[in-house]
């Protein structure tokens, strides 16, 4: 019988993808490091039964509804907004993701750029590179503590139950807000539910873990930051469509928030001359959230498992709801 044939939109180690040839016939976007060309994705759609794609494709309407044998979209990322979801249920194609898997590992990240915002890490290292640590002074790179403040989480879900449960290591109190309330979660970890509002307000650091959607599309705007404490900060390790980035510049500038970690931006790879980056209370990452080894290698394995799953007539282990 006939391999279905799937295109793997970058180039992935051979070890992972190889076990995987029994079952589905493969082909890869030649190169590791950069997106696949969107004229060649269009092409292998159309040739394809299945997709497995990275969050830098954007597979959109025009792409699904000309592609006549494509039943399936696996994004190897947990965020799925780079997918047009409603057009693939319209037209019966399945797509997954890849939750559960990077769920710790992004929360260890989430939480690190908390931790060298706060503590002013990047800029510290910086220091000494360049060649600027003459002495030790009182404040010198002095930052603001971490334990015994208050973190508000948006975004409830496993990642930000995991943070949660790291900021509850360190001592902070835990604010969250999230669509649904979650009355077990509270129950286990002891965090309190607030308006968005609310916790703009209480909290010393927000931090963002909403998927974005219609609804959270730049939900962190002027007025936003506006309610933040002046000594508050913003992390953001969710996506930069979330936050309107002016919004943010013009916060930090005015004084109106501390400062900000952000793994995210709305545009990615950010410019490098964009203001953000000029300044330094604002730590910047190149969305490296699940990026360890490990964690990536599993997400790799749980995308090409979905696709062999889907063509053996399977259930699918993680699809989109
Ligand atoms: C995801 O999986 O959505 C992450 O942003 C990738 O690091």
């Amino acid at each position: 019988m006939q391999k279905p044939k799937v295109y793997i939109t970058r180039r992935l180690p051979d070890e992972v993808v190889n076990p995987y040839k029994e079952y589905l016939d493969i082909e890869m976007w030649s190169k590791e490091e950069e997106p696949v060309e969107r004229k060649v994705l269009i092409e292998q759609a159309l040739s394809s039964h299945g997709l497995m794609t990275m969050l830098t494709e954007n597979v959109d309407d025009q792409i699904l509804k000309q592609s006549d044998n494509l039943s399936i979209v696996a994004n190897m990322a947990v965020g799925y907004d780079n997918i047009d979801v409603k057009a693939a249920e319209r037209l019966g194609i399945a797509v997954t993701n890849t939750p559960d898997v990077l769920t710790e590992t992004t929360a260890d990240l989430t939480f690190g750029l908390l931790m060298a915002t706060a503590r002013r890490m990047i800029e510290a290292s910086q220091y000494i590179k360049q060649n600027k640590w003459e002495h030790w002074s009182p404040l010198m790179l002095a930052g603001t503590d971490i334990h015994g403040k208050t973190i508000g989480i948006v975004g409830m879900g496993r990642i930000g139950e995991a943070v949660a449960k790291r900021a509850i290591g360190f001592g902070m109190s835990v604010l969250y807000y999230n669509r649904s309330r979650k009355p077990e979660v509270e129950d286990t970890l002891g965090v309190r539910y607030e308006g968005f509002e609310e916790l703009l307000a209480q909290a010393d650091y927000v931090v963002c873990l909403t998927p974005l959607t219609e609804e959270t599309k730049h939900m962190f705007n002027k007025d936003a930051f506006h309610r933040m404490k002046p000594e508050a900060f913003f992390i953001n390790a969710s996506r930069g469509a979330t936050v309107d980035e002016q919004a943010l510049y013009e916060a930090i500038i005015k004084k109106e928030i501390a400062g900000a970690g952000l793994d995210v931006f709305e545009k990615e790879p950010i410019s490098s001359q964009h203001p953000l980056l000029s300044r330094p209370e604002v730590v910047c990452l190149p969305h490296i959230g699940s990026a360890t080894k490990e964690t990536r290698y599993k997400m790799m394995k749980l995308s090409l498992d979905n696709l062999v799953n889907h063509f053996q007539g399977k259930p699918l282990l993680t699809p989109v709801p």
